[in-house]
């Protein structure tokens, strides 16, 4: 990895992130010494695949797109880096964007900007996404923040907060069920979009060291997606180790059920907060 790519936001000497400008993915989030994200030993960071951990973020479509990459293009895009600050209050905070170009516009023939501040505090991590619509028409998307949190053990990773919630479990074809355990436990292949979250109800245990949780605050991201590839599919990806899948899970937010409008010349916001305790 070279690090010209990558812009490092240091709080103290404990706690940092990085981000690398290829879909201003983030790659690291160190809090208090403890590093909370997984990234494979496989991923590539060629600048033209998507990185295999942290925190690609996901927009204009989820999942398989019929105008462009799975996904699509902010995760594979080069992002410029817009700003640094250090507040009075103790936080650190770095701002992101990209806008359309002439390959994105081959795909999606829309005029925007996305913003990305990262801003960090001694126990969290705040992620704002802003979708500036500067056309004069109207735009539909959806976006998602990808994250992949490491654990030690994923057979004492618990996420809290999404029983009763309904889920679609794309594993299932789709099907809609509904969640009946206060505690989801991961043991076989998950890809379930669970609906309707609440805004501060998911928290995810057995991160880190294994003795730590992280809890998501989130704004304007009613979906959480659950991913965990187990022993096949991580054995189909060239970049994720055949292992990797007992280290890792994948607790994302997204607005991604239902597609969310832009109107012309508007912009609109997201935010996920990651608490580590
Ligand atoms: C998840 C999707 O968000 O991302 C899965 O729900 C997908 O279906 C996974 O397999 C990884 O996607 P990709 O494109 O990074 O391999």
């Amino acid at each position: 990895m070279d690090t010209k790519d990558v812009a490092v936001l240091k709080l103290n000497d404990t706690t940092e992130v990085s981000v690398h400008l290829h879909g201003a993915t983030i790659i690291s989030w160190k809090c208090k010494a403890q590093e909370v994200l997984f990234v494979s030993k496989n991923a590539l960071f060629d600048n033209k695949k998507a990185i295999r951990g942290g925190i690609p973020l996901v927009f204009p479509c989820f999942g398989p797109w019929e105008k462009g990459p799975q996904h699509g293009f902010a995760r594979i895009k080069r992002w410029r880096k817009e700003s640094e600050s250090k507040q009075n209050n103790g936080r650190a905070s770095m701002s992101f964007s990209l806008e359309d170009d002439e390959e994105t516009r081959k795909m999606w023939d829309y005029r925007f900007k996305l913003v990305y501040n990262v801003d960090l505090g001694e126990n969290d991590l705040k992620l704002t996404l802003t979708v500036n619509n500067n056309d004069f028409k109207a735009f539909d998307f959806t976006t998602l923040m990808h994250t992949y949190f490491r654990c030690p053990d994923i057979a004492d990773v618990g996420i809290h907060g999404l029983e009763g919630l309904q889920y679609n479990d794309k594993v299932e074809g789709g099907k809609i069920s509904k969640e009946e355990r206060k505690v989801v436990s991961i043991d076989k292949n998950y890809d379930r979009v669970y609906m309707k979250c609440g805004a501060d109800k998911v928290e995810v245990e057995g991160l880190g060291d294994g003795k730590k949780s992280v809890s998501l605050v989130l704004s304007n991201l009613p979906d959480v997606v659950v991913w965990n590839p187990w022993e096949d599919k991580a054995k189909a990806m060239s970049d994720f180790g055949d292992e990797e899948y007992k280290t890792m899970i994948c607790v994302e937010a997204g607005s991604v059920s239902q597609s969310v409008t832009a109107p012309a010349g508007g912009s609109v916001l997201f935010t996920q907060t990651l608490k580590l305790c």
